[in-house]
Parts: C-alpha cells; structure tokens; sequence
C-alpha cells in the first residue's frame, strides 16, 4: 500500500515546528545513524539527538498521527518509531537507493520496532526546494512524490526508495516507521478497503443490516489478523 495523506499536520503545528528548524545549529550529519549500506548513499542532515526542543516536535508529530483516522485505519498501527527530522540542502543533498532496516531501536523509548511501514511527513512546500523527490520503487512501477507541507506518505518498508538530489532551497521532513499490529500488506491493505467502503456505505445509506454484518467481518478479520 503506498497512500497520500493530506494535511496531517495544520499550518500552526507546520509553523511552530519551522520555527525550531531554521538555522543551521541544530543539524548534524545523517551518516552518524546510517546502516552500513545506508551509509554509502546518505547525504543528509538530522536534528541532533539532544537538542532542547526535540522531544516537542516529535510529541507533535505523534500526536498527529495517532489521531489521523486515515493513519489508523490504512496502519493499524501497534507501535511508532519516534519522528525524526531531516534536512536536504545542495551541500547535502541526497539519499540514495536504500532498504529502511527490519529492526529499529528507539534511543527515546527504548523499544524495538519492526519496519512494516515508513512515513515520510513533509515540512516544506515543494516551490522551496528544487530537486528532492521521494522516489519509491514497488512493484508495479515508480512513484515520483513531492507532497504539500503538512502532508504525509505512508509506504511498506520493503520497497527501495531515494531521495533525488537537490539543487537547490531547503527540503524539511519528519520522518519515521510504523510496526503495524497486522503484518503482511495485503491483509492490511483488504481491511483498508473494507473500510473505506464500509465508511462510504454509511454514508449513502446510514447503518443497514448489511452494514452491521460486514462490520462484523472486519472485526472477525482483523481478529484473526492482528498482534497486539
Ligand atoms: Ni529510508
């Protein structure tokens, strides 16, 4: 499942989140938490694990996503990574093709999440930048994508995927991974659109017997489904 989602973020949250962004004496080098294939093509930069205000935003971004029925629902989500954030800039510009790692610790949480899947949260509008796109390579094809401020990508970890160089301005990102309480992609995927066309139903013809009895299979689905 590879699913845009609008907004997540308000641009109050996207403007106090900046705030703390601008400037260049938060950032440090992204090779510093790189894989040893990562570490190759990372070129990149990360807000510093002690910086004062990071827990903040990365309580915003959560906050965020949790309450995003869209997240919910398409993520089934049983534990989140801690959001971090990233800054492309033409001295540091790329990252190259890559595969986010099975087994991620939480410096913050101490919890070890699976990688099932990854979100890309953008800060900045795609007129600030030049270059920098997320290039997520399935497998029915390319996706090419430079989401709105605000907006968010959700992806399976297990595709590669890139950010191309840029050339110019100023790339802002959170970005973090999501260990789902139903693992495989197409489980999750068919619960997703059960979902949503239960939801539209609903809405078409409020709650029906019908309704009630396909409720009642997702439910049953998702119990047989899922790890909590
Ligand atoms: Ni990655």
């Amino acid at each position: 499942m590879l699913l845009a989602l609008p907004q997540v973020l308000n641009s109050q949250d996207i403007r106090s989140i900046r705030c703390v962004l601008e400037g260049d004496s938060c950032w440090r080098d992204g090779q510093a938490s790189a894989g040893t294939q990562a570490v190759l093509v990372k070129r990149n930069q990360q807000v510093a694990q002690d910086h004062p205000s990071l827990a903040k935003l990365q309580a915003q971004v959560l906050q965020a996503m949790q309450t995003n029925t869209m997240v919910l629902s398409a993520a089934l989500p049983r534990r989140f990574f801690t959001p971090q954030f990233n800054r492309y800039t033409p001295a540091f510009p790329a990252y190259g093709p890559h595969i986010d790692g099975a087994i991620l610790h939480s410096r913050h949480t101490h919890d070890w999440v699976r990688s099932d899947l990854s979100c890309t949260l953008f800060l900045s509008e795609p007129d600030e930048y030049r270059g920098g796109e997320l290039v997520i390579h399935t497998r029915l094809g390319t996706q090419r994508i430079k989401g709105a401020a605000g907006d968010a990508v959700l992806y399976p970890s297990s595709f590669v995927h890139e950010v191309t160089p840029v050339t110019a301005g100023t790339r802002l990102a959170s970005f973090f991974w999501i260990e789902s309480m139903v693992r495989s992609d197409e489980q999750r995927q068919l619960l997703f659109d059960l979902d949503m066309n239960l939801l539209k139903l609903r809405q078409q013809h409020g709650e029906t017997a019908e309704t009630i009895a396909l409720t009642g299979i997702y439910h049953n689905l998702l119990r047989q489904w899922a790890h909590t």
